[in-house]
């Protein structure tokens, strides 16, 4: 007993002596949290708003508070003095700088400038990526039949941000793909003042290996609809013929049926009647009595 309480003593002297320090370094704590720069990143799409949250200290008075990009004012709010022209396409809402139909341009590093009536600067770094999704790939073919059966498929996407190159799918690997097919050229074209790319892809098929089923091709996460190239050609003048051939085939198989079921009607008919004259009883009979005593003996 004496033991304990004299190391329950001594443990509060040490923590006693020990507090100041650790008084100080709470507040070292403090300051190094505060005026340490907070890295965040935000997302969004062109056309789209965002909203740019810049972390502030409610119980404190601001006296600026500037958001600005490579160290130009996009919007903010001076205690005593006016700021300058805000960007048109943001609103202010505390510390919060909500942006409205973004474009690619407006991708970057902005900083989240606050000081407080006590003089204490708390910066925030936030990174703003735009992007865009490109529109569904949209396919092209075209065969000629002249030089060796071939095809030239054309994928072509518009309107997408970054920079992304057209892929192809389907069946088109293997070891004789390089003499099945080919890409013949890609592009992806920015467009001056948007930024967005067109980005498309030509390919010729080579007809003597075949018909290539389920072909598809993708730009970022967009993917076509599938397509078959090298589609065997239906020779376009026999199709009445052939409809003709289908319509008397289709009544053939009809009057068969029809002609089956009566010859099946008419054996079960032969057959009941012959088993009916040899006093036979059938199965679904013999069910039907034994249900009929049980309730005799019940009752
Ligand atoms: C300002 O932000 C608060 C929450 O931070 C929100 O409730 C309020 O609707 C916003 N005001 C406007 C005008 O957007
Ligand atoms: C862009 O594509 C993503 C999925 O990849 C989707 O969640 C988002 O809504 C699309 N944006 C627009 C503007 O259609
Ligand atoms: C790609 O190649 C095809 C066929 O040679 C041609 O018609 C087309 O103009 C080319 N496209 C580009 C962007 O060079
Ligand atoms: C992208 O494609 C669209 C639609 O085909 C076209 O109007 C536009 O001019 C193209 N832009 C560029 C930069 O080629
Ligand atoms: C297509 O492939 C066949 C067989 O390999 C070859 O003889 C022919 O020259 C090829 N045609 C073209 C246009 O490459
Ligand atoms: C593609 O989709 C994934 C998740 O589905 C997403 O993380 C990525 O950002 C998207 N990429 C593009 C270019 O849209």
């Amino acid at each position: 007993m004496m033991a304990l309480s004299w190391n329950l003593q001594c443990f509060r002297n040490q923590w006693l002596s020990l507090r100041p320090l650790t008084l100080v370094l709470a507040v070292i704590g403090f300051f190094s949290v505060t005026e340490s720069v907070v890295q965040t990143s935000l997302r969004g799409e062109v056309g789209q708003n965002v909203t740019f949250h810049c972390p502030s200290e409610k119980q404190r008075t601001i006296k600026l508070f500037y958001f600005q990009r490579d160290n130009k004012f996009v919007n903010g709010f001076h205690a005593l003095k006016n700021v300058p022209e805000p960007w048109e396409n943001t609103r202010l809402n505390k510390t919060a700088v909500q942006m409205f139909n973004l474009k690619v341009s407006h991708s970057g590093n902005y900083d989240c400038i606050i000081q407080y009536s006590d003089n204490q600067f708390a910066p925030t770094h936030i990174h703003l990526s735009v992007t865009a999704n490109y529109s569904k790939p949209n396919v092209t073919i075209s065969c000629d039949k002249n030089h060796g059966y071939s095809c030239l498929v054309i994928c072509a996407s518009q309107g997408g941000y970054p920079q992304r190159k057209m892929r192809w799918s389907g069946a088109v690997t293997g070891n004789t793909s390089s003499q099945m097919w080919k890409v013949l050229n890609s592009s992806e074209v920015p467009d001056p003042n948007t930024m967005l790319f067109n980005s498309s892809s030509t390919a010729s098929f080579n007809c003597s290996y075949g018909e290539q089923k389920f072909l598809s091709c993708s730009v970022g996460n967009v993917t076509s609809e599938l397509f078959n190239v090298c589609v065997p050609q239906e020779p376009a003048d026999n199709s009445d013929d052939h409809s003709m051939i289908a319509r008397v085939a289709a009544i053939c198989a009809v009057v068969v049926v029809v002609i089956g079921l009566m010859f099946l009607k008419w054996t079960c008919r032969k057959q009941r009647q012959a088993g009916a004259a040899a006093g036979a009883v059938m199965p679904e009979e013999v069910i039907v009595l034994r249900g009929i005593n049980k309730e005799e003996e019940a009752s």
